[in-house]
């Protein structure tokens, strides 16, 4: 299988406090794979230093098979480009309209025209469940659920074969977490792309996981399948999920 991340031995100090401690883990193409642990595991972290932002204190970090800390200013762009990044809280421009965030990626490259924009904003905002009737809105003008959905739209634009997605149901009611899953399952199978979901929901985590990591103060506790972390549970797994069993599977297959 192929890797699309590979972790190895991967440690972060930030001001003299170790926040990643000796993580590896690889992520195959075409999986869902999961991060959950409580505030300040060292969950963003670790995207971070996935997609350039942050550089390892020591250790290997390997996307698409290339060395990201080592990667000159033109191959890191090229590498960003692969990568949707649904940001913690969603961070939609909020004097931009909803077809503008959603191409922002090509207005700030140019290149194209607004009628050649507008209809891929048409296009991506139809795989998250959305119709050209959200177009010229605001975000201020979407419900939480829509704004999460533009926002992903937003993370696809350029097709990437990786998306990451930062608590990506935080602050939804758990009927509208549940429809964000269902879009994370579905765009995977639509676009074939590979999904590193950070997140504290377990029943998401679980339910749509392909594996899960679970990190505690910057390191890994388990990984596995779902089933096999939740079969003999550390402690500190068993105080996040309770009683989970009867949630689990949102997928079909
Ligand atoms: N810019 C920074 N400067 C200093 N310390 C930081 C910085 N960013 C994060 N940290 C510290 O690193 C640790 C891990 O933070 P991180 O944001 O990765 O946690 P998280 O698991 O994503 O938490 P949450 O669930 O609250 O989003 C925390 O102790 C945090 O205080
Ligand atoms: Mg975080």
């Amino acid at each position: 299988m192929e890797e699309i991340i590979k972790v190895e031995n991967l440690y972060k100090e930030i001001n003299g406090r170790i926040i990643l401690k000796n993580v590896s883990f690889s992520i195959y193409r075409g999986e869902i794979f999961s991060i959950i642990g409580g505030s300040g595991s060292g969950k963003t972290s670790i995207t971070k230093i996935i997609v350039g932002l942050w550089k390892p204190t020591k250790g290997k970090v390997l996307v698409f098979g290339k060395e990201i800390d080592k990667l000159s200013k033109v191959e890191l762009d090229e590498i960003r480009k692969n990568i949707g990044y649904v940001f913690q809280e969603g961070a939609l421009f909020d004097s931009y309209k909803v077809w503008e965030n959603v191409v922002f990626y090509y207005l700030e490259h140019g290149g194209y025209s607004e009628k050649e924009l507008r209809k891929l904003a048409v296009e991506k905002l139809k795989l998250v469940n959305l119709d050209e009737s959200v177009l010229d809105l605001y975000p201020s003008d979407l419900s939480g659920g829509m704004k999460k959905r533009v926002a992903i739209a937003r993370a696809i634009v350029t097709n990437p074969q990786l998306v990451i997605y930062d608590e990506p149901t935080s602050g939804l009611d758990p009927l509208t977490s549940r429809v964000i899953d269902k879009l994370i399952l579905e765009l995977r199978d639509k676009t074939g792309s590979t999904a590193l979901v950070v997140t504290h929901d377990m029943i998401s985590a679980f339910g749509i996981s392909d594996r899960v990591m679970v990190l505690k103060q910057g390191e890994i506790i388990a990984i596995g399948k779902p089933e096999e972390v939740l079969e003999n549970p550390h402690p500190y797994i068993q105080s996040f999920v309770g009683n989970l069993k009867p949630c689990l599977k949102v997928k079909s297959g």
